[in-house]
């Protein structure tokens, strides 16, 4: 598939099941040419990934069910069990960091730019996470990107069942799967581009 079409065709899948269609050995060659090959500001390649297969991945869903009971409103618990369900329910998860360690030293080389270092670093973990979800739905598994680093007590299981270096801060979830069905679970509304978001002089 060329590039453009492969960036149509990915959507985000929430009905994934517990299989691939891919060895896990592309799966992990996905992740390593995209941690090879994303750009990242001044080239200080601070993202770090750690993927997550079967059980290790329904462990870490099981971190997210124990904060969705603990943590939320009761009125929405109930909602939100079944959405982790359907995320323990996939077959992997890609944990996607930033290395506080490598941007620090960053910003002692370039203390006139250490301000914007923060965003450069979100930049470069969401063109990592674009790539590898991208990629991984171009072989024909499914992918949703979660955020469930809003929690600390989500933060402090991956890092302790992991063994994480304490330097690395955990951005994004990047779960994976075989989908369900066939085709995207709906279709997406598109707002016009053309003289309204992007602009041509
Ligand atoms: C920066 C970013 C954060 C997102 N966070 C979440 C999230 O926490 N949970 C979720 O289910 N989807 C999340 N999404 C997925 C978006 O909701 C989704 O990409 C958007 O609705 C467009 O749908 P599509 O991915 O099918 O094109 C996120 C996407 C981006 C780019």
């Amino acid at each position: 598939m060329s590039l453009l079409q492969a960036i149509q065709s990915r959507r985000s899948t929430y009905r994934l099941t517990n299989k691939s269609p891919i060895p896990d050995t592309r799966i992990q060659e996905i992740v390593n040419f995209t941690v090879r090959h994303a750009p990242s500001a001044f080239n200080v390649q601070s993202a770090r990934a750690v993927v997550l297969f079967r059980e290790q991945h329904e462990k870490l869903w099981d971190v997210g069910l124990q904060v969705i009971q603990t943590e939320m409103p009761p009125a929405v618990r109930p909602v939100l069990e079944t959405k982790v369900a359907g995320l323990r329910a996939a077959y992997g998860t890609v944990l996607w960091f930033e290395d506080g360690a490598a941007l620090d030293a960053l910003k002692d080389k370039n203390p006139a730019i250490q301000g914007l270092i923060p965003e450069w670093s979100a930049h470069s973990s969401g063109i990592h996470q674009f790539i590898t979800w991208t990629a991984l739905d171009n072989e024909g598994l499914g992918c949703n990107l979660q955020h469930y680093n809003f929690s600390t007590t989500f933060i402090e299981n991956v890092h302790k069942l992991w063994n994480i270096p304490s330097s690395w801060k955990l951005q994004a979830q990047l779960v994976f799967g075989q989908p369900e069905g066939s085709g995207p679970e709906k279709e997406k509304e598109i707002q016009p581009v053309e003289g309204e978001r992007v602009l041509v002089f």
